[in-house]
């Protein structure tokens, strides 16, 4: 007997290869990836969820420059969608505390560095220029702040000092590729929880 399938939903702004990445990973995990919806109507990565048959939504501040409203759309569409987990992949804006409060603990996003170091914009290029020698990909929670949510999964690497910038780009999009859908497939697979004791801390199963 299966099970029916886990729903997620991807928000984005751009390009789309995480979702791309999702896409290509997921389907055969019992996940179904119900919605993408897109902050930019230019977004390229809607191209990618036409291609895979998933319905697209645009929910752009140019067309409802008023966020409250602009993310009690977006919530609304997400909540007849049913959708059990929401993810941001490259979804380049703040979400408003009340959308975070109606999805709490069912948002996740990626992001290129190891949080705490380097949130928000620009990541990659601020962990070039400050000289780091090991960067990161992390995937967490969607919290108020920005990039501040509980840590789901890390992956770390040596950064070589000869750095070229594109090369250096492309080696994060790899790993952060690789940890989404995995973050995704240990949600889905009732593998995740938040201590109760303090709720900065995810427990994964195989942490015993
Ligand atoms: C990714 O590096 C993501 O971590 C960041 O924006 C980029 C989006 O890439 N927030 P894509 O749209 O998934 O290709």
């Amino acid at each position: 007997m299966s099970s029916a399938p886990f729903r997620i939903a991807v928000l984005i702004s751009g390009e789309g290869s995480n979702l791309q990445a999702l896409i290509d990973d997921v389907a055969d995990a019992g996940i179904e990836i119900v919605g993408v919806a897109a902050s930019r109507a230019d977004a390229r990565g809607l191209e990618r969820a036409d291609a895979a048959g998933i319905e697209t939504a645009v929910f752009s501040l140019a067309d409802e420059p008023e966020r409250e409203k602009r993310d009690e759309a977006l919530a609304g569409w997400l909540a007849e969608r049913d959708v059990d987990l929401v993810v941001l992949a490259g979804f380049m804006e703040l979400l408003t505390p009340g959308f975070i409060r109606r999805f709490a603990g069912r948002i996740i996003n990626v992001h290129p560095a190891l949080l705490p170091a380097f949130p928000g914009l620009g990541a990659i290029e601020q962990a070039v220029e400050h000289g780091v020698k090991v960067a990161g990909v992390t995937v967490h929670f969607v919290d108020e702040g920005v990039d501040s949510g509980p840590i789901l999964l890390q992956e770390a690497f040596e950064l070589p000092y000869h750095r070229d910038i594109s090369a250096t780009r492309q080696h994060f999009h790899e790993v952060e590729h690789r940890l989404l859908p995995r973050a995704v497939r240990l949600i889905a697979s009732g593998q995740v929880s938040l201590d109760p004791d303090n709720h900065r801390l995810v427990r994964l199963e195989s942490d015993g």
